[in-house]
């Protein structure tokens, strides 16, 4: 079968210029009525995502979520076959259905890998544990208690809550899980798990995927010597700084519960040899043209984050850098937090930028404790549109999806029901997709899996697709105009400071032909621009405010109250 998305597209670099959109495929479009998303579901809404018209969004890729065989306990994201879709889902032939749909319609397809670990009921994992000496058994982690107590290998802890061992009865040794005891750990330093798991990436790239997303890739490889993790609040000299309010945070955590010490992860992530992981599955994907990878690397450290691209542009195409998503509302803290991710990045390194996904509380709900983040949310889609770097847009973003409050017994995130009593988990971010007013949101005829949000007379894609002001006829407009400026797909990145009060973040996008600068007040006052060397005249071609016409203007330039907007500086004579 000739793969119809290298006829489509013969640039190898589709993904510098692609707007991309994740769907967590529960909560997107359930087809057969069972209230849970499903991959006919997605193929419907092909068209409201690209019908190749202005009238739709106007987005090139779509990050999948994982829709394989997975016994669920961190929905999919412990996949139990790695080359077959859950029955939930789907089948294959849906999935060829999908992917031939969404190549017509000119989006690429990135599937979410995940292999730091596995389900529990995998088969390889039910091999690895059936005795000592099982073929499988170096497949995974496995370590002796310590002592005659079989004291826990060591100090590490997991992601979700409490140590990252699991004793096995049957064969007498702990194995290491780095989430849930449901999803061992992988051993990445043994060949065959690399060969399987290389074999699985061609599974797919020949099936016609585009890319993958590469799930917590920096925590594939782990000390060799198994030592004890640091403590939490021991700041080490040089090395990742311990943001205060996450101190703050986990110090009161740990007082309300008693909880033990929590960690750095010196030796449980970013371990050296996991860059070799990441060229060896480069070298994968470089056999194939036109393949991209995105990396979800958890780090404070900018420069360590941006290793992953490797020392020759080796590894990943394109990185994320989360700390963007943990900024408080203030111009110079996301100033700064771009300048350091684009001051670290390797030459030609492309970065990725998302303010929103499934593990996160969305966006226009972190920055809404005074009831302003609706506008903020309409400044959050101009950066991620104008910065340099591929956007990825989080399903529901578009029409100002807010965070849902759900009550314990609505909880289906385990980690969220299980161990953080005042934590409520992930699900509020995961609620179905809001397609219209109806009982079920457009989204299912029964009700689904998790509750549907508040307010969908106006936070829905039917409401909004007729209110030219709405969230989603800005974020279609801003992709829009991003495809048609040269400055906003590929021009350089630099900061404006000069005559740009503390209340504003600026910045200049520009190629040799062309020169925009973006301009984004977070304040609710009027705030003046006044750029001394740019005084020559200019035109707004965009802002979020609705009253504002596209217009020519002189600096100093007055923005409004929270207006954001773009400006074409024109070029030199
Ligand atoms: C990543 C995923 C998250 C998942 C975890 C374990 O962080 O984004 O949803 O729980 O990895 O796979
Ligand atoms: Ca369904």
């Amino acid at each position: 079968m000739p793969d119809q998305a290298l006829q489509l597209d013969k640039d190898n670099y589709w993904w510098k210029k692609a707007v991309f959109y994740q769907i967590y495929p529960r909560s997107f479009q359930d087809s057969n009525g069972d209230g849970i998303g499903d991959l006919k579901g997605i193929i419907s809404r092909l068209d409201y995502l690209n019908d190749g018209t202005t009238n739709s969004l106007g987005i090139d890729a779509i990050w999948f979520s994982p829709f394989f065989k997975s016994p669920d306990f961190d929905y999919g994201y412990d996949v139990a076959d790695y080359c077959d879709i859950d029955p939930r889902y789907g089948t294959l032939a849906d999935f060829d259905c999908l992917r031939e749909e969404a190549h017509r319609r000119n989006i690429k397809i990135m599937l979410d890998l995940v292999v730091n670990h596995t389900s529990h009921l995998h088969p390889w994992f039910l091999e690895s544990s059936s005795s000592r000496d099982n073929p499988k058994r170096d497949w995974y982690i496995w370590k002796d208690g310590k002592g005659k107590g079989k004291k826990l290998p060591n100090n590490w802890r997991t992601h979700f809550f409490g140590p990252a061992w699991t004793w096995d009865e049957k064969t007498q040794q702990y194995y290491l899980h780095s989430f849930l005891k449901e999803q061992p750990d992988l051993n990445w330093f043994n060949s065959e798990v690399r060969e399987a798991v290389g074999n699985v990436i061609r599974f797919w790239l020949n099936r016609g995927v585009d890319g993958f997303r590469l799930d917590v890739a920096h925590h594939y490889c782990k000390d060799k010597q198994f030592r004890s993790n640091p403590p939490f609040f021991i700041r080490e000299k040089g090395k990742d700084r311990v943001k205060s309010s996450d101190r703050r945070l986990m110090a009161n955590i740990m007082k309300l519960f008693a909880l033990p010490t929590f960690q750095i992860g010196k030796y449980n992530q970013h371990q050296p040899e996991t860059h070799e992981v990441l060229r060896e599955f480069r070298q994968i994907f470089d056999v194939y043209p036109a393949k991209t990878s995105v990396g979800e690397i958890i780090g404070e450290d900018a420069a360590l984050v941006a290793s992953y691209y490797g020392k020759n542009n080796d590894e990943l195409h394109m990185n994320f850098y989360f700390e963007l998503a943990h900024c408080r509302w203030q111009a110079g803290a996301f100033r700064r937090c771009v300048e350091r991710w684009e001051r670290n990045l390797p030459n030609d390194a492309w970065p990725a930028y998302a303010f929103s996904n499934h593990d996160l509380v969305r966006a226009i709900s972190r920055y809404d404790s005074d009831g302003n983040g609706d506008k903020r949310a309409r400044l959050l889609m101009l950066m991620l549109l104008t910065f340099k770097g591929t956007p990825f847009i989080y399903y529901g973003e578009e029409i100002s999806m807010k965070e849902v409050k759900l009550s314990k017994k609505q909880l289906k995130d385990p980690p969220g029901v299980k161990w953080y009593p005042l934590h409520r988990g992930r699900d509020g971010c995961r609620t179905p997709m809001q397609w219209n007013e109806g009982a079920c949101a457009g989204f299912s005829d029964v009700s689904p899996w998790l509750p549907v949000g508040p307010e969908i007379g106006r936070r829905s894609v039917a409401v909004q697709q007729n209110d030219p002001h709405s969230q989603l006829n800005l974020v279609r407009e801003l992709i829009r105009l991003r495809k048609s400026l040269p400055a906003l797909l590929e021009g350089s990145y630099s900061s404006v400071t000069e005559g740009v009060s503390a209340d504003c973040f600026c910045y200049l996008r520009e190629t040799d032909q062309q020169k925009v600068m973006v301009c984004v007040n977070f304040s609710f006052r009027r705030q003046e621009i006044n750029p001394g060397s740019l005084n020559r005249e200019s035109k707004i071609i965009f802002s979020t405010a609705p009253e504002r016409e596209p217009q020519k203007i002189y600096f100093p330039l007055t923005l409004e109250p929270g207006e954001g907007c773009i400006i074409d500086l024109g070029m030199e004579k």
